[in-house]
């Protein structure tokens, strides 16, 4: 078995943590080891995976200066970026755990207005996950904010695939279009739309056309429903709260596509 690592990309809003946690805790209920990245400056995949508040407030962001390079075994006589230290190392230092063993880490973050350059916070996530491909039944799902900045930075280059998730509105499915244009410049193996929130077929439809006019793989629908809102007041993982609603249904199906990719 091989490490299959997933970014989840996305509109402001669009249900990309939602996604990311739910994905991530349906893989570790199937034996998978499974490490979340919170690659958003305002990180709250932790408290969705269901760690409370205040032990996920205490998950510290990965520190500057893990990186180094090293001789990439792919290509002889090249280096790569890589971490200093063993990848289970950083997590288990770093990382906070949540239920059903799932491992979250934090990407280091500004703290203050003024504070600079974000290079070496996106250097330490990509090289995180490029370490991430040399773990044996590993899961890697990085969630991202609301901006093409990963991708412009090349900060996804080591995910096998790509999620765009897209809400049944026209600047949704644009931004998710102008995402999969960059993410064709990477080599990222599969990029995909998850249309999420859709309340009719006329929604469905209208996401399915646009991916089809467009040339976008069209890899999961998931359905509006007022639980995950009310989960999300409750406090509590839609996992939790309706695990046998239809978007926790959605979202399995989508666990055992991507599952498939990589064993
Ligand atoms: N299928 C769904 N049905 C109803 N509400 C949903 C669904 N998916 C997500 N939501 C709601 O949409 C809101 C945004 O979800 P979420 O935080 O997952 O989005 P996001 O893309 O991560 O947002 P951000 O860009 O701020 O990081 C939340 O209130 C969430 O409960
Ligand atoms: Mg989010």
């Amino acid at each position: 078995m091989t490490s299959l690592r997933v970014a989840v990309a996305g509109k402001g809003g669009a249900g990309k943590t939602t996604l990311s946690s739910t994905l991530a805790r349906t893989f570790a209920r199937q034996g998978r080891q499974v490490i979340v990245v919170d690659g958003d400056s305002n990180p709250n995949v932790a408290t969705a995976l269901g760690i409370d508040r205040e032990h996920a407030e205490a998950i510290q962001p990965l520190p500057m200066g893990l990186v180094s390079r090293r001789l990439n075994a792919a290509s002889p006589g090249e280096t790569r970026a890589a971490l200093k230290d063993p990848v289970m190392d950083v997590v288990s230092r770093y990382g906070g755990l949540a239920p059903d063993g799932v491992h979250v880490l934090k990407m280091a973050m500004p703290e203050h207005a003024d504070e600079g350059c974000l290079c070496s916070a996106h250097a330490t996530v990509s090289a995180l996950l490029a370490d991430i491909e040399e773990l044996d039944n590993t899961v890697s799902i990085l969630d991202l904010e609301a901006s093409p900045e990963h991708l412009s930075r090349g900060t996804t280059r080591h995910v096998d695939a790509l999620l765009l998730v897209v809400e049944p509105y026209y600047r949704s499915f644009e931004t998710a279009r102008r995402m999969a244009a960059l993410a064709g410049e990477l080599p990222i193996g599969r990029v995909g739309v998850v249309a999420n929130k859709l309340r009719s077929p006329e929604d469905a439809q209208a996401i399915a056309e646009y991916c089809e006019r467009h040339g976008l793989n069209l890899e999961a629908e998931v359905p509006w429903s007022t639980e995950v809102l009310d989960a999300d007041r409750a406090e509590i993982p839609v996992l939790d709260y309706d695990p046998s609603g239809p978007v926790v249904a959605a979202i399995s199906k989508l666990a055992e596509k991507l599952g498939a990719l990589k064993g």
